[in-house]
């Protein structure tokens, strides 16, 4: 994971690169570096921490010209501790190349034993560092001829931007299973992990593929087939969203983000309610095939793992079809049965997550369709899936995600309504009634949200226990496993969800006096039930936090704090449910004085396994 940055420019770059590496920091932030061509040679910065450090180690040099071409690099470690000399640019043993690397080299340690029998000294622990020496030792003024022989002793993923001393004003860039974007702005042209980063430097656009390079100087961007031929890459406008992102006033991105998420899940669902009909096009997946399929398979990481969990419950429920939602990491090495009539559905918000990318691809080895709901316009995700539906959340910048799960929900209800009508399980009134109550979905999120203050109160509470525990049955066992990844991630308290039928297995010995339980009971047909867990912690001298429907507040009165939510549908619940409990980990973290938007240890865009 990490995040790189390149610009050969005509004016000064190095405020550029500051700020494209600050919109990069999603994808690490444990340490950051730069390379700058400078009429001496090339002047490398690096530093361990956040880019503030860097900013001002950079603005303490004097340097006598301007910066016209330059790397850079956020980095999310993998291989050794975020130190400073393991962050990255990394140089090669004759000092002549300079590299960033955003992915991993799963043979570095062979690579190393090999170069370091040659004589060549390693400085850092990381696996870039091989790359530098390996290029240098095979560069001899052709970038795609030292590319087209070191390639086949690379394995693993990789996205390099290369700076050579040779060709002071270029920068080199090849990319295999990490992205790469090449960018042509006014005077300039840059590469960069992802278009947001330099969308307001750039107007044209285009993703390099797989193994294929690119030379970037200011006047020019040359791309190179995975033979080493040019070629004639294709530019496309870079899409508006990807330049302008701001807090919009609020102290967080995340604050930002959840505010926007009635809006959002609108977009969303106005995708696939069309005159009051539940129409989704995902993106040509033929009603023929939906009407026949046999088993949904899920497969998605961490929060989308659990709109996963939700989707398998509504698909369950509502279309009557086996489903089962396993998280990617596993599927990708478990033995599964697929079927020619299976579907295999991916979530992702970023579209890069390397676990579901390769959940994807062992679909299609078995010739299974997969379609894909993601965020992230132009993902690796969305161009290797057979069929799309992109979600309307926009860019999410915060590393705990809010928005783009509240629209990969939205997405799931439509995909189980598409699939149920399909198969001929929805009743024209069923389907107007899922219709209308969709549609008073954003409304009743932005009403959840106007209960900040409410809420705010119990956070004092939970940011001085030492475990807190997320309970609930069926869909709201998905908002409990949502809400305990959420106050863990941003909090650092220690959380776990469970159904809540399961505590008493086991883990009822942790629960103490004072001890907080946050129960979901939304779920009719298994109310009494939840209940009863319910007050079997409450009996175990619990700290009971009640999520319910307001028309059941009168049976949850026992309890010591009882959130409603607006009455609806028990099927829609999680995208309610979810709301006061992201603002739950937003206030207990804030009154711990933790960085919000970026939680330590952690990376938005997760493109290592
Ligand atoms: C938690 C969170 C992560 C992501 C997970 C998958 O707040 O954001 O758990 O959900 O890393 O990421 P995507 O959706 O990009 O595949």
């Amino acid at each position: 994971m990490c995040g790189i940055v390149g610009f050969a420019a005509n004016d000064d770059i190095r405020k550029k690169l500051l700020s494209s590496l600050r919109k990069l920091e999603y994808r690490g932030y444990d340490s950051s570096g730069m390379s700058l061509k400078i009429r001496e040679g090339t002047l490398n910065i690096k530093t361990a921490g956040r880019i503030d450090l860097l900013e001002e180690k950079l603005n303490s040099l004097y340097l006598c010209d301007d910066v016209k071409t330059g790397i850079a690099h956020t980095r999310w470690a993998t291989h050794g501790k975020p130190t400073q000399s393991n962050a990255h640019p990394h140089t090669s043993f004759d000092g002549k190349i300079q590299v960033v690397h955003n992915g991993i080299i799963e043979n570095a340690d062979e690579i190393k034993q090999m170069l370091s029998a040659e004589g060549i000294k390693f400085v850092s622990e990381t696996d870039t560092e091989a790359i530098a020496h390996l290029f240098a030792k095979h560069y001899k003024g052709s970038f795609v001829e030292a590319m087209l022989k070191i390639r086949p002793l690379l394995a693993g993923s990789y996205a390099l931007a290369i700076l050579a001393k040779d060709k002071p004003d270029s920068i080199f860039a090849v990319c295999r299973k990490s992205p790469l974007i090449l960018a042509r702005g006014e005077n300039q042209n840059i590469l960069a992990s992802d278009i947001s980063a330099v969308g307001n430097e750039a107007q044209l656009f285009t993703v390099l593929g797989d193994d294929e390079m690119a030379v970037i100087t200011k006047e020019d961007i040359s791309v190179f087939t995975r033979d080493g031929k040019k070629k004639q890459a294709v530019f496309i406008p870079v899409p508006e969203e990807s330049t302008d992102i701001t807090k919009n006033g609020f102290d967080t991105f995340m604050r930002k983000e959840i505010d926007e998420q009635g809006g959002r899940v609108r977009e969303t669902l106005q995708e696939g309610i069309k005159n009051g009909e539940i129409d989704v096009n995902f993106s040509g997946l033929p009603v023929d095939f939906l009407k026949n399929i046999r088993k949904v398979h899920i497969a998605a990481c961490g929060s989308a793992y659990h709109a996963g969990i939700a989707a398998k419950y509504l698909v369950e429920s509502i279309a009557k079809t086996e489903c089962e939602a396993v998280f990617a990491s596993e599927l990708r090495y478990k033995d599964t049965h697929f079927n020619e009539n299976d579907l295999m559905l991916l979530i992702s918000q970023s579209g890069e997550t390397a676990d579901t990318l390769a959940a994807l691809r062992k679909a299609k080895e078995n010739n299974v369709k997969t379609l894909s709901i993601v965020n992230n316009t132009l993902s690796t995700m969305e161009r290797e899936s057979d069929f799309v539906f992109r979600t309307k959340a926009g860019a999410e910048i915060a590393v705990a995600t809010t928005k783009a799960f509240s629209c990969q929900l939205a997405a799931v209800y439509l995909l189980s309504l598409s699939l149920a009508k399909a198969k001929g399980m929805l009743t024209k009134e069923d389907e107007a009634g899922a219709v209308d109550t969709l549609n008073k979905l954003p409304v009743y999120i932005n009403s959840l949200i106007q209960k900040e203050n409410e809420i705010k109160t119990l956070s004092k509470r939970l940011s001085l226990a030492s475990s807190v525990f997320f309970i609930g049955r069926l869909l709201d066992f998905a908002a409990a496993e949502e809400g305990a990844l959420k106050l863990k991630e941003i909090s650092y308290i220690f959380a776990d969800s469970f159904p809540a039928g399961e505590l008493k297995h086991g883990t009822i010995s942790l629960i103490a006096e004072g001890t907080p339980v946050v129960a979901i009971a939304t779920q009719e047909k298994i109310f009494e039930k939840t209940l009863s867990n319910i007050k079997e912690v409450k009996a175990r001298g619990a700290f009971v936090i009640a999520i319910c429907f307001e028309k059941d507040a009168h049976r949850l009165s026992f309890c010591d704090k009882v959130i409603t939510l607006p009455d609806t549908p028990d099927i829609l619940s999680v995208s309610l449910s979810v709301v006061p409990l992201q603002l739950l980990s937003y206030h207990t973290a804030l009154l711990l004085g933790n960085d919000i938007d970026k939680p330590r240890n952690l990376a938005k865009s997760v493109t290592v396994e």
